[in-house]
């Protein structure tokens, strides 16, 4: 078991000495919007001090809109109406907005599918503008005819394939509400969303290729579709229909009356479809995230707050320019796929190269291997990702040009200073400025990074707010506390591409995001801001892990965990992994009569490997007699965390109830 917290960036010490300072280069900075600090610090006051004014004018020049808006901002916390009586449609920003132009005939999307088992190169499909325009409005209409319009809400269950992207524009192009589940999430997952969001219709396919072998997709819904809550009634009962697209061809099973073929409803449609006219506030999209209990939370994001902001953060952050091949490689069933691999970059016309596999299969150069194939300029990925390809080896990387690369990005956790470096370096060959994006699902788009013209760098940090964002470090009073010492990070000024709401719970909305400080934001993160005022994000303070770039709520893993007969008791909390950044202990007390084992360890982790999905197995599952409480009967968690980690207890126990825990978990096997 590793001890080190580098990883973690949970290591505030070593991060306060890190001292080294990148500055933007020339050639950067003269070609770039934002072209210096001082042209940063200008246009962000004026974004604070007078933000009609600022979003106004982006609003107009950016988007089109299919009637003009009348008010800029109506703010009654918590909530937000951004773009009051305006009209637009986001796939017609994304898409119509280049037809007729020179880029209609631009590569939109480029995509490569992953390498066959037996070697045989992943397949590839390029669409233009014009192209992946006419595909859209064929699966609009196979949407309209399979009865889905304004409002419902479709459930897309896919890999990373092209039919994803297809299918997110389709939704918006005739109103209906998207909500992407991620492929690594179990039958169980897909039903609860279905059920709380009341979803009429899924998109899936058969099956996704990962690593070679085949996640069966399809059959998760099928059995999704008939799971039953504690009643006895059917989750997803709102479901009519089921559209498949056909990627992996095994064999599945086609419901009569409820399963159709994508490829064989699209001989049905033509490939005229106008755009609706949306409000700006009308729901775009749901996005299930953790929370820090309880079941997760639908994140509301709506139309064009949402797209201004996935829009201006693609163009300024990754300074994007018309001849760059650009890629992200997120899944879409993240927000960063939603925000940075569809909206942000279709609506600038970037070109986006969208990848379906693993980075390691089959050999650990898959992704310098695409960037030289395709001369990738920007690349966007995660910390978790940039520390296995350091342990992989130099020399995977080393094998191919990548000289194409001119900016590099990292988001999802905090980039430990060792990460940033390599990153910086071997990847970027020393030329190439790293955004360190922070933002959440809940921001809809990236809320503090640099900007590659204008901010001198510092590995470690997401440095500078961007325009309109008002961040502040506060204490538990929600004061602002000095430079250089820790506490809450909140936002203090609503910003257009906010969280709308979570769907059906407004209640929880407020008490998660709005109570915590007075009439702020709170973000769940814990921050430092140094004498530069560059922000240090520390991890999150709340109950809620991120292994390996994905958020898990420890809740959540406690709920599967004694759903299942022999548990008695759960508590999960994280421990610092080099790679991972945060790894998934469970402690577990039985009940009576069962016996701890080995099995009974592996059939935990594949129990929550079902309820939850693959993504949230822990990594650690540990027995114990019973687990540290107060005389109130709480769990101490901060106690859990420091046995998990390994480190010495520390701090208070005196409010323990039982000392003898704590010895006794401590001397526990692994
Ligand atoms: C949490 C949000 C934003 C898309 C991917 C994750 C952590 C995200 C950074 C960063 C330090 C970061 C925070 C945040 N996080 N980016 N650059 N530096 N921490 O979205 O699943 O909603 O998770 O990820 O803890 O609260 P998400």
């Amino acid at each position: 078991m590793s001890k080190k917290s580098s990883s973690a960036g949970t290591n505030i010490s070593s991060l306060l000495q890190e001292k080294r300072v990148f500055k933007p280069s020339k050639e950067f900075s003269a070609a770039s919007r934002v072209p210096s600090m001082a042209a940063y610090k200008k246009l962000w006051n004026e974004s604070i001090r007078q933000p009609d004014r600022f979003w106004g004018r982006h609003a107009k020049s950016e988007l089109v809109w299919m009637k003009p808006f009348k008010k800029v901002l109506q703010w009654k916390e918590p909530v937000a109406k951004w773009f009051v009586g305006g009209q637009l449609n986001v796939s017609a920003n994304c898409l119509d907005k280049w037809l007729g132009t020179p880029l209609a005939n631009k590569a939109a999307l480029i995509w490569e599918g992953e390498p066959a088992s037996d070697g045989k190169p992943g397949e590839e499909r390029v669409f233009t503008y014009a192209q992946l325009h006419r595909e859209v409005c064929r699966f609009a209409n196979v949407l309209k005819r399979n009865g889905v319009g304004k409002g419902d809400r479709v459930i897309l269950y896919l890999p990373m394939i092209a039919e994803a992207a297809i299918a997110m524009l389709a939704c918006t192009r005739i109103g209906a509400i998207h909500s992407v589940v991620f492929g690594g999430f179990s039958a169980q997952s897909v039903a609860d969303r279905i059920q709380d969001c009341g979803a009429k219709l899924v998109v899936t396919s058969d099956g996704g290729y990962r690593r070679g072998a085949i996640v069966p997709l399809k059959k998760n819904v099928d059995d999704a579709l008939i799971l039953k809550n504690e009643a006895g009634e059917l989750l997803a009962k709102t479901i009519e229909k089921v559209i498949v697209v056909r990627r992996t061809a095994h064999e599945i099973h086609m419901a009569e009356n409820r399963d159709v073929w994508w490829h064989r409803e699209l001989e049905y449609v033509d490939a005229k479809c106008a755009p609706a006219k949306m409000d700006s506030e009308a729901p775009l999209f749901i996005l299930y995230t953790s929370g820090s209990t309880g079941k997760p939370k639908g994140i509301l994001h709506t139309t064009a707050g949402y797209l201004l902001g996935a829009k201006m953060t693609h163009q300024l952050v990754f300074d994007v320019r018309e001849d760059d091949v650009y890629w992200c490689t997120a899944d879409v069933g993240w927000v960063t796929g939603h925000s940075y691999i569809v909206y942000g970059p279709l609506a600038n016309g970037t070109t986006c190269l969208m990848y379906e596999g693993a980075p390691n299969w089959p050999e650990p150069d898959r992704f310098w291997r695409i960037i030289e194939k395709y001369r990738v300029t920007i690349l966007y990925t995660a910390p978790t990702a940039i520390r296995a390809f350091m342990k992989w080896g130099d020399e995977w990387v080393k094998k191919h040009d990548l000289s194409s690369l001119r900016l590099l990005g990292s988001v999802g956790e905090p980039i430990n200073p060792e990460a940033w470096m390599w990153y910086h370096k071997v990847v970027g060959g020393g030329r190439c400025p790293i955004v360190d994006t922070w933002w959440q699902t809940e921001t809809g788009s990236i809320l503090i990074s640099p900007l590659p013209g204008a901010t001198p760098l510092k590995p470690g940090t997401a440095t500078l707010p961007f325009f309109g964002i008002l961040p502040e470090v506060v204490d538990d009073a929600g004061k602002a506390v000095p430079k250089n010492s820790g506490g809450k990070l909140v936002i203090r000024k609503p910003w257009p591409s906010m969280l709308r709401g979570i769907w059906g719970d407004p209640k929880r909305f407020k008490e998660t995001y709005w109570s915590e400080v007075k009439g702020s934001y709170f973000t769940g993160d814990g921050c430092r801001q140094d004498e530069d005022g560059y922000f240090w994000i520390v991890g999150r303070i709340d109950d809620v892990l991120n292994v390996a770039g994905h958020r898990i709520g420890t809740a959540e893993v406690e709920s599967a965990l004694v759903s299942h007969p022999a548990v008695a008791e759960a508590a999960v909390v994280g421990r610092p992994d080099d790679m991972k950044g945060q790894a998934l202990v469970c402690f577990v007390t039985l009940k009576t009569g069962q016996q701890s084992s080995k099995e009974l360890k592996n059939e935990l982790r594949n129990h929550v490997g079902r309820e939850i999905g693959p993504v949230a197995k822990p990594d650690d599952v540990r027995f114990a007699e019973a687990l540290p409480k107060t005389r109130s009967g709480k769990i101490m968690r901060r106690l859990l965390k420091q046995i998990a980690s390994g480190v010495e207890i520390k701090g208070d126990t005196t409010t323990l109830e039982d000392f003898a825990v704590i010895a006794k978990l401590t001397a526990a096997e692994e």
